[in-house]
């Protein structure tokens, strides 16, 4: 029987996922299917242990679901513990599901392979709080950069999520309303879903310069509105979230199947949305 895999989120219509995967498993000449699973947080419980009984093999984990599948995971892996969120779930049987999360590895990999940026003394700064910065916060801590900074609208979850995660590298935390008084980071990324919902995208522009790189954890086939901003003050070096997309997918492919898809061939491609 053909093995099963899938990607729960809601909304899920325009997951790139599905198209991502069968991709890869035509290259790597593996045998599987991929679908659609359109769970409201209310049912993701019940859709992951029916996906696990009918044998399901695997699930990517979207928004808003991350931080529930690492609570529902039997076994974690260490960048899963370190996040407490996951993305990918491997599924052994029905009571032996482990998580993984491959969020971290994808943004790395796409910053520093993909577009050729070293971290390493970099000062990076994540606007936004929420489940898709607490995914990268670890990965970017392990990479020798130099200081780090959390901004946000809601300034007690900046707080929390920098309290969670300051080890010996200290998160510093900023309410946008502050944004002005900071200086221009080497690196910005934004991890806010503002945008996206159709609001206005609107910061101050001093913690930005034209030799900033600036880098969307979303993506868009035309240009994302934090891209957008970035562009119109004269920033330079400017990258949305479809290279960590594939990146993260590759990985989750590899923990599933045992081998990491090349993926050159669709980084060249353009997002259908
Ligand atoms: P995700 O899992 O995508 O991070 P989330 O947990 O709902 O989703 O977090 C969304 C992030 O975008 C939060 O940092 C949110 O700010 P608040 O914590 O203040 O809610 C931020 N965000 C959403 N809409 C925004 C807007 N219009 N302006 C600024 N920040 C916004």
């Amino acid at each position: 029987m053909t093995d099963r895999y899938a990607v729960v989120g809601y909304p899920i219509e325009h997951s790139q996922s599905p198209m991502i995967h069968r991709s890869f498993a035509c290259l790597t000449g593996e045998e599987l299917s991929y679908d659609l699973i359109s769970a409201k947080p209310s049912s993701f419980e019940g859709a992951i242990k029916e996906f696990a009984a009918s044998g399901g093999k695997g699930l990517n984990i979207t928004l808003p679901h991350k931080e529930a599948a690492f609570k529902l995971a039997n076994e974690l892996g260490p960048e899963a513990q370190k996040a407490k969120a996951v993305n990918t779930l491997t599924i052994s049987s029905p009571m032996n599901i482990r998580g993984d999360n491959t969020d971290g590895i994808g943004l790395l990999r796409d910053l520093t392979i993909n577009h050729g940026l070293s971290l390493e003394e970099k000062s990076v700064l994540i606007l936004g709080a929420g489940g898709a910065a607490r995914g990268i916060i670890p990965p970017l801590m392990e990479s020798n950069i130099g200081k780090i900074a959390l901004a946000n609208r809601t300034i007690e979850k900046a707080r929390n999520l920098a309290e969670a995660f300051s080890t010996t590298n200290k998160i510093s935390v900023y309410a946008f309303e502050k944004l002005h008084k900071i200086e221009p980071y080497d690196v910005v990324i934004n991890a806010t879903s503002a945008g996206i919902k159709g609001e206005k995208f609107e910061f101050s522009s001093n913690c930005i310069n034209t030799s900033t790189f600036c880098y969307d954890l979303s993506y868009s086939s035309t240009q994302t509105p934090f891209s957008a901003w970035a562009y119109k003050n004269g920033v330079k070096n400017i990258a949305d979230g479809w290279g960590m997309l594939i990146e993260q997918a590759a990985e989750s492919f590899r923990i599933w199947r045992g081998i990491r898809p090349d993926t050159n061939t669709l980084l060249k491609q353009t997002p259908t949305r």
